[in-house]
């Protein structure tokens, strides 16, 4: 894919009068478990940019507020100004204030942030008059987000319109990895997709239903799945609304689709699991992680298969006591990766926070959740087609 790449940027800084760079990152990360992954994935482009005598604009969004929401400290950016300058050891300036009443040329500081994009209704829009407002931030674009290349926002794509604009040293790293690890996948092929939502991954649920040998379904969709089937799942979290659509995919798919059989289950998410098939399960309790039978078949499938994508939690990982499944699975995929009988590929914030001290023994690690399944789903995703030459 001909896309203007990070040496071209570096081509151009040395022909024109950059003096700031606008660096779009993604700074969304969790506030509940201390994950920086998206932090260090920006670092090299960000050092190769100061290397040059340049000065930064970092801009992002962070989590989901509304226009209404601007000004609401949970929202703001400022959340993550500690770990930007643990990580970078450097000093990294917030700056408040509206995008539209701040005084551009007012911003000195060698690294400057600004606050979350998505306080302003023209990012979400795609608004050309947003966009022209944040390119005077900068003399240049880089796109160092890939994880939010699938949303046509003006911070991803209006902006490209009006600066000279470039993929970052990470935005490259993660669409070559994503790219060559799906042009080469060795059967048999194996996925495991979870989450809590059905809703929110029906369009790689559909392509990789068609795709993968074995498709293994985890996390809360998969109670969604198992209603689906009749399974009466007591207080656990299900999309009523989904459960047409979950049947649909079952009907559709050519994998042999993998449900768990039983739960690690209890009346409240702090309290200790116990073992229950899906078919005894008292009521008053929810699952909160698959059981040992059904962590058993996933091992085995893992251990027959030759590639492997993972996207989505397998239960709730972030409580100890509801760890088990997914600390086991990620023991045997790196396992397998290191001695080179399996290709892991693993995507999502989440996901990969949950294999947090396996991340290095992967195959491949996206920070990308939403972004890595729609390419993965073989979708155009504005981010990229608006860098491409
Ligand atoms: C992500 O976490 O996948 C990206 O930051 C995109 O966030 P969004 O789903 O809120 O657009």
């Amino acid at each position: 894919m001909n896309i203007r790449n990070f040496a071209m940027f570096k081509q151009y800084a040395a022909e024109n009068d950059v003096k700031r760079c606008i660096v779009r990152c993604d700074l969304n990360i969790p506030s509940d478990i201390e994950d920086l992954s998206r932090i260090y994935a920006i670092k090299d482009t960000v050092f190769e940019i100061l290397n040059l005598g340049l000065k930064i604009s970092l801009i992002s969004h962070y989590k989901r507020p509304v226009p209404t929401d601007a000004g609401n400290p949970m929202f703001s950016l400022k959340n993550v100004l500690k770990s930007l300058i643990k990580v970078f050891e450097k000093e990294v300036e917030f700056v408040r204030g509206s995008i539209f009443d701040l005084d551009t040329a007012s911003i000195t500081a060698e690294i400057a942030l600004l606050d979350n994009l998505r306080f302003y209704d023209g990012e979400t829009k795609d608004s050309d008059d947003f966009a022209r407002r944040l390119a005077q931030f900068g003399d240049v674009y880089i796109n160092d987000a890939f994880s939010v290349s699938h949303r046509k926002h003006a911070s991803i794509c209006a902006i490209t319109k009006h600066l000279p604009s470039f993929a970052g040293l990470s935005f490259l790293r993660e669409l070559d990895g994503i790219s060559k690890a799906c042009a080469n996948i060795e059967c048999p092929f194996s996925a495991i997709i979870g989450g809590s939502k059905v809703s929110s991954k029906i369009g790689v649920l559909n392509q990789i239903s068609k795709k993968a040998d074995f498709l293994i379904i985890a996390g809360a969709m998969a109670n969604t799945f198992l209603v689906a089937k009749g399974k009466d799942m007591k207080n656990s979290l299900i999309e009523i609304e989904q459960i047409d659509t979950a049947k649909k995919i079952m009907k559709n798919a050519k994998s042999e689709i993998i449900l768990p059989e039983d739960f690690l289950a209890a009346e409240n998410i702090n309290a200790k699991g116990s073992n229950f098939s899906c078919d005894n399960l008292p009521s008053g309790f929810s699952c909160f992680d698959i059981g040992q039978k059904s962590i058993e078949e996933v091992i085995e499938i893992i251990g027959k298969s030759k590639t492997l994508l993972w996207n989505g939690a397998i239960g709730a990982f972030e409580f100890s006591n509801f760890n088990t499944a997914t600390e086991k699975i990620t023991k045997i995929i790196a396992e397998k990766t290191k001695i080179g009988t399996l290709i892991s590929v693993i995507g999502g914030g989440e996901t990969v926070a949950s294999i947090a001290n396996e991340k290095d023994n992967m195959s491949f690690v996206s920070t990308a959740g939403g972004a890595f399944l729609e390419l993965v789903s073989g979708s155009k995703l504005p981010g990229i087609e608006a860098l491409i030459l």
